[in-house]
């Protein structure tokens, strides 16, 4: 097989913020996407060695990695098995990975989030119900302890919980950072979760100052933005926008998207953030997934944001190498997140710069969550054979 070339995926880059001492030269730009695989704890939800295990396999030398949406308080969780930021068996686990993903010369950013609308309150701590902007129910199901049920209609936050929630991105933020040893972390906007609930028309229906203008429906993630850079510092901030996802039951119309980002991109520009994260799920297998009708959008949203902002910026959503190289190379983006791939090509870096073939074994569905039984935990988690890129043999 003739070698593939991916000059620019596999050239070093230094993020943003670096000016101000930020330790983060990268050796490539071929970054892990965040992947929520439910396989901690069965009861702290903490991450234990398997999870460490699972980070390591995927670390590269001078290459980042972004860790699964982890709730930033009890309040926020989403998932059974889904990781938090809140407590010490939260904070321990985490070192775990972050030990080991040093160890072997990485880097790596916690994606902090908060689910909303999008959990259930058999999900939560007693007495405590989902929360959005709006009393907006989205369609579909929280898999809770209990079962499976209907998503309930969220309760609309008032202003001092709002304060109070962003005092609690800032709290997680500074813990990842300053107790679980992570090198940053990156705000979760996407999939339908609370930040991009303020965003979107229409789970947005207020009528304050935090409703309405697209400058309203941003001021609460703005007011997150500010607090994380205000606690760890600006070059350890990054965010994951989306657009054209009809995960958790929110697709925006692209042209109040596009206008969003139109808004945002300077806005998060003239915080000069460690990078933002543009993600498109406008691709076919993951809708198929979903049993959903993809949104044909017509505007390349990479190209699009990058006229609004010309920080660091990472694409993702169903990139091909092959096609994130050549955003690379005309300019759109500096940096590249990859999903699915990892899940079974965990040296996916060594394979892109040997010119091997990539493993497709990662779209098989079943193995994205955990299994019913922890026991089973590892398979297709750590279990994928390594393919030795030095050997001539390999496909
Ligand atoms: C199993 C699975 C779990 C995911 N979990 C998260 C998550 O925790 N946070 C997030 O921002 N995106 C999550 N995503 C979306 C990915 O980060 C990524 O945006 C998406 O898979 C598109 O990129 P890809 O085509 O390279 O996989 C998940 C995707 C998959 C397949």
């Amino acid at each position: 097989m003739a070698k593939l070339e991916f000059e620019h995926l596999l050239s070093p880059l230094r993020l943003a913020g670096a000016a101000r001492g930020s330790l983060l030269q990268l050796k490539h730009r071929v970054v892990m996407a965040p992947l929520t695989r439910t396989r901690n704890d069965p009861l702290t939800y903490a991450p234990r060695h398997i999870n460490a295990l699972y980070y390591t396999q995927r670390t590269s030398d001078g290459g980042l990695i972004i860790t699964e949406a982890t709730a930033v308080s009890a309040s926020a969780e989403g998932y059974l098995r889904a990781p938090g930021m809140y407590t010490e068996a939260h904070i321990d686990g985490w070192r775990l990975v972050t030990d080991a993903v040093h160890a072997k010369g990485g880097f790596v950013f916690s994606q902090l989030f908060h689910a909303g609308r999008v959990s259930h309150s058999h999900l939560l701590p007693e007495g405590v119900s989902p929360v959005a902007p709006s009393p907006v129910r989205a369609e579909g199901n929280a898999h809770t302890k209990l079962g499976k049920f209907p998503f309930e209609e969220p309760r609309a936050l008032d202003s001092k919980e709002m304060e109070e929630i962003v005092k609690d991105f800032a709290l997680a933020a500074t813990r990842a950072v300053k107790e679980a040893g992570f090198d940053g972390i990156e705000l979760h906007a996407g999939n339908g979760y609370l930040l991009q609930e303020f965003l979107a028309k229409k789970t947005n229906l207020r009528t304050d100052r935090y409703g309405g203008s697209i400058q309203n429906r941003a001021k609460f993630l703005l007011e997150v933005v500010d607090a994380c850079v205000a606690a760890i510092g600006a070059e350890r901030v990054a965010i994951k926008l989306q657009q054209g996802a009809t995960f958790s039951d929110l697709v925006e119309p692209e042209d109040d998207s596009l206008a969003q980002l139109a808004y945002l991109g300077p806005q998060l520009q003239s915080r000069n953030l460690a990078y933002v994260c543009m993600s498109s799920l406008n691709y076919d297998p993951y809708y198929k997934f979903l049993g959903l009708e993809k949104p044909n959008f017509e505007t390349d949203v990479f190209q699009y944001f990058r006229k609004h902002y010309q920080g660091t910026l990472m694409v993702n959503g169903g990139l091909s190498p092959q096609a994130a190289e050549r955003y690379l190379e005309e300019g759109t983006a500096d940096l590249a997140c990859f999903g699915v791939l990892f899940i079974a090509n965990a040296n996916l870096v060594a394979l892109l710069a040997a010119g091997k073939e990539m493993n497709l074994g990662g779209w098989d569905t079943k193995i994205w969550y955990g299994p019913q039984d922890p026991a089973d935990d590892e398979k297709g988690y750590t279990d994928w054979p390594f393919v030795d890129p030095n050997n001539a043999n390999a496909k």
